[in-house]
């Protein structure tokens, strides 16, 4: 167990102003309880002695606000609350203080949580913590599904089940930045948000046949790979919908578990379903997952390709309202609660 002497450092504090900074860090501080910090001179320039002034060893961190500016402050206050506040015995690589998103067991809804270290992953660079916060369980999800299982290759197509939610938002991303068409279902209030995202064509499926809609979109071939989210309700149709080889991946039960299936459709298909859940994967299976997420999605999304898309952010204390408004679904995307 490590934990650092320091960190935070803020310049430009002194006198009056620093004491108001201290009283603001002391009320909002969400990281490690030993909080201390050092008033460093008014010149940035000097952080790098800052260390040796203050007695702070070389590799502690420090995260740096400028006090006259209550922006610069908020948003460092803000970043202490999702740092390595402590490393357990046997990892390497990560250090106290390092910003980073995770891979959730469960329990997320709370200010400290403990994590294997092969769920974390860095923060995308020139992403909020706010942002990255929305995307390992998104990402890991449509990344084991979509590539890893599937196979989801370029000029081949996508159907997403359900693309104005969490998961969906991701899947259309991600599926046009591999290349390939994206077809989507949604309810009407949601196409425009969904074409934004780069969705060729959205399926109204409270009116329209998605089976139909999809097959005159790619000529009669069908879609190449089926990311399902409602189960049991859909399955016949989803089969029904398969291009030749096609790959029906089921992560959700919204429309129940029981179905019966046309197992004739499916050989002439040639078609291969699977079913999985991220949170049933052992820890090495996680790893690997969040390694492949590292590997071939975060550089996406650093390029840009993929946006966390938030609805809304509330209050920890607000989890009830935030549970009220993704049951209307109403929401575009992720709603995030924040400590
Ligand atoms: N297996 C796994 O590892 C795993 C991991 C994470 C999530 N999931 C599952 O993935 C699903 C999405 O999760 P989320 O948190 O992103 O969901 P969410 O934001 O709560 O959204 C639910 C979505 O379901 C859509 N929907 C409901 N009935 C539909 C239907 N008949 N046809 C098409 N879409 C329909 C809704 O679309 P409209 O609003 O347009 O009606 C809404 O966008 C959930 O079922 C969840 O359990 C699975």
């Amino acid at each position: 167990m490590s934990s650092s002497k320091f960190d935070i450092v803020v310049y430009g504090a002194t006198g009056f102003t620093g004491q108001l900074i201290a009283e603001y860090l002391a009320a909002n501080y969400k990281g490690d309880a030993s909080l201390k910090w050092a008033m460093a001179g008014r010149s940035k320039d000097k952080l790098a002695s800052v260390r040796d002034a203050i007695g702070a060893p070389a590799d502690t961190p420090l995260i740096v606000a400028d006090a006259s500016d209550p922006a610069s402050l908020k948003a460092m206050v803000d970043q202490t609350k999702s740092v390595i506040s402590t490393v357990g015995p046997g990892v390497t690589g990560h250090h106290v203080g390092e910003r980073v998103a995770a891979l959730l067991a469960g329990g997320g809804y709370a200010e400290q949580v403990a994590v294997p270290a092969g769920q974390l992953l860095p923060v995308p660079t020139g992403l909020s913590l706010q942002e990255a916060a929305a995307l390992p369980e998104v990402a890991c999800t449509v990344w084991s599904n979509v590539v890893d299982l599937a196979r989801l290759r370029k000029g081949e197509t996508l159907l997403v089940h359900g693309g104005g939610s969490g998961i969906g938002t991701f899947a259309i991303q991600l599926g046009k930045a591999l290349g390939a068409t994206v077809v989507t279902t949604a309810r009407a209030a949601k196409h425009e948000g969904l074409t934004g995202l780069g969705a060729d064509l959205v399926v109204d499926y409270t009116t329209d046949d998605f089976v139909a809609a999809t097959k005159d979109f790619t000529g009669g071939r069908g879609a190449d790979v089926v990311l399902d989210i409602v189960g049991a309700k859909y399955l016949q149709r989803n089969v029904e919908v398969l291009a030749p080889d096609g790959r029906l991946a089921i992560i959700g039960f919204q429309g129940g578990r029981t179905a019966e299936l046309d197992l004739g459709l499916l050989m002439a298909r040639r078609g291969r379903i699977s079913a999985t859940g991220l949170r049933a994967r052992g820890l090495a299976d996680k790893a690997r997952v969040v390694a492949g997420v590292r590997r071939e999605v975060w550089p996406l999304v650093e390029a840009g390709a993929i946006k966390p898309i938030v609805h809304d952010t509330l209050p920890l204390a607000a989890a009830q309202a935030a549970h009220e408004l993704v049951e209307s679904s109403e929401h575009l995307g992720k709603v995030l609660l924040l400590p």
